[in-house]
């Protein structure tokens, strides 16, 4: 629940999902040409009040088994989605939890002086960076 909130706040691929128009179609209202581009804002879907209320609050009880049926499964895109979403994700996602679990059985994670309340983001490339470069925690021996 912590790793899938953090990779909503925080989604570390910024750029838009794009996909190509195979057929003409209409959507809402509007009006897709075949061949045309479509870019999904996966940021902008992360922050969007209609489907995260409270959107600016870390909040990990958002994915919490009983609320799985509340998530549009559009709205969540940190690895993509559809046929040609990252087949990396299990591996990716499998990684970031042994990494946390090895460091908090070390370490305890506090903030500092230096840790900024609200942390600015900041797009480079492709990934979302701090905008100051640094993180600063403190962390503890266990
Ligand atoms: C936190 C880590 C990662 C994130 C956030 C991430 C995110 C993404 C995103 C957003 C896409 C585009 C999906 C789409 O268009 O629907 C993608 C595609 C892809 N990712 Fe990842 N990825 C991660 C790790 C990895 C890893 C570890 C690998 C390989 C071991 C990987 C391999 C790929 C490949 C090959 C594609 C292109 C898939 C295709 O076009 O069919 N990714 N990833």
């Amino acid at each position: 629940m912590v790793v899938k909130e953090s990779l909503r706040m925080y989604p570390p691929i910024v750029t838009p999902l794009s996909r190509e128009v195979k057929e003409d179609c209409e959507f809402e209202g509007l009006r897709f040409p075949a061949g045309s581009s479509v870019f999904i804002p996966i940021v902008h879907m992360h922050y969007n009040e209609k489907f995260w209320p409270n959107p600016k609050a870390f909040d990990p009880e958002r994915f919490h088994s009983s609320k799985k049926k509340d998530i549009h499964v559009a709205s969540f895109l940190p690895f993509g989605l559809g046929p040609r979403n990252c087949i990396g994700f299990r591996f990716a996602l499998m990684e970031g939890k042994i990494a946390i679990a090895r460091l908090l059985q070390r370490y305890c994670i506090q903030m500092c002086d230096l840790t900024e309340e609200e942390i600015k983001m900041k797009a480079a490339n492709i990934a979302l960076t701090p905008e100051s470069g640094h993180i600063y925690l403190r962390c503890v021996h266990r």
